[in-house]
């Protein structure tokens, strides 16, 4: 693991965006896997700035996002559907045709989980995968618990995560109860990870994924084991390592 601990959340923004247009100038046709929250918008917004200026075409990229919440339709605006669009999509030159991201609301939802597997395996993997991290150490929507599920699945959310994603609804309640994320298997499987933390909330989650143990109890404990995974936090996020 690879800690970079910057000075605030505009350096670790701009630190994000130039690894991930570094990875499209590399590799024209990189699999992006993509996270939402508030978290990355400023890595989001200054990639849409470099694309504006001419220094990252994105138009062979292939994108797949974490997660979606179930029941929300894709045109409200705290689905990730419209976080993507809103943020990056609608801004840069990525084929609509080339763009993933799960479905909250498939009739059959476990045939839709295995179709979304097969499609990151048909595009070749993902390249590089952006996360953020949840209060209690999620990644995507994977939660805490007994054990962590390999692919694409249907989860219910935690009490943590409804009441720290309530800030985003008018109130709790209104948060959804369930979603459905890429699994621990298929992040793991990214060639490179670039997980992004900021502000004092994150503190302990990011002790806990540096320095405890690996334990389904903190999902991104498990990034100590993969070979490329890049951390990128501000000062008080990295305030407890
Ligand atoms: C949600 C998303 C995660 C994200 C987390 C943290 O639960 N499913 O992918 O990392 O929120 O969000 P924020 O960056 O707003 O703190």
């Amino acid at each position: 693991m690879k800690i970079h601990v910057v000075e605030d959340y505009r350096q670790l923004s701009l630190k994000a965006a130039t690894l991930v247009a570094g990875q499209v100038n590399m590799k024209p046709n990189a699999v992006l896997g993509l996270a939402t929250g508030s978290t990355p918008e400023g890595m989001y917004s200054e990639l849409v700035r470099l694309f504006h200026a001419g220094a990252v075409d994105f138009s062979e990229v292939v994108t797949f996002n974490l997660d979606e919440y179930v029941g929300l339709d894709s045109s409200h605006p705290q689905s990730y559907h419209y976080y993507m669009h809103h943020h990056l999509f609608n801004h840069v030159n990525i084929p609509a045709g080339n763009i993933h991201i799960p479905s909250g609301n498939a009739a059959d939802m476990a045939a839709f989980c295995r179709e979304y597997d097969q499609k990151i395996a048909a595009a070749g993997g993902i390249d590089l995968q952006i996360l953020g991290i949840g209060v209690n150490g999620h990644i995507g929507f994977n939660e805490p618990g007994e054990s962590l599920s390999v692919g694409t699945h249907l989860i219910e959310l935690s009490r943590e995560t409804i009441e720290a994603n309530s800030r985003f609804f008018d109130s709790a309640d209104e948060v959804p109860r369930q979603a459905v994320t890429m699994g621990m298997g298929s992040i793991m499987k990214a060639r490179r990870i670039l997980l992004l933390a900021s502000g004092k909330s994150k503190a302990k989650a990011i002790r806990e994924t540096v320095c405890g143990r690996v334990t389904p109890q903190v999902p991104a404990s498990f990034l100590q084991l993969h070979r490329r995974a890049i951390l990128i936090v501000d000062r008080e996020a990295a305030s407890l390592l």
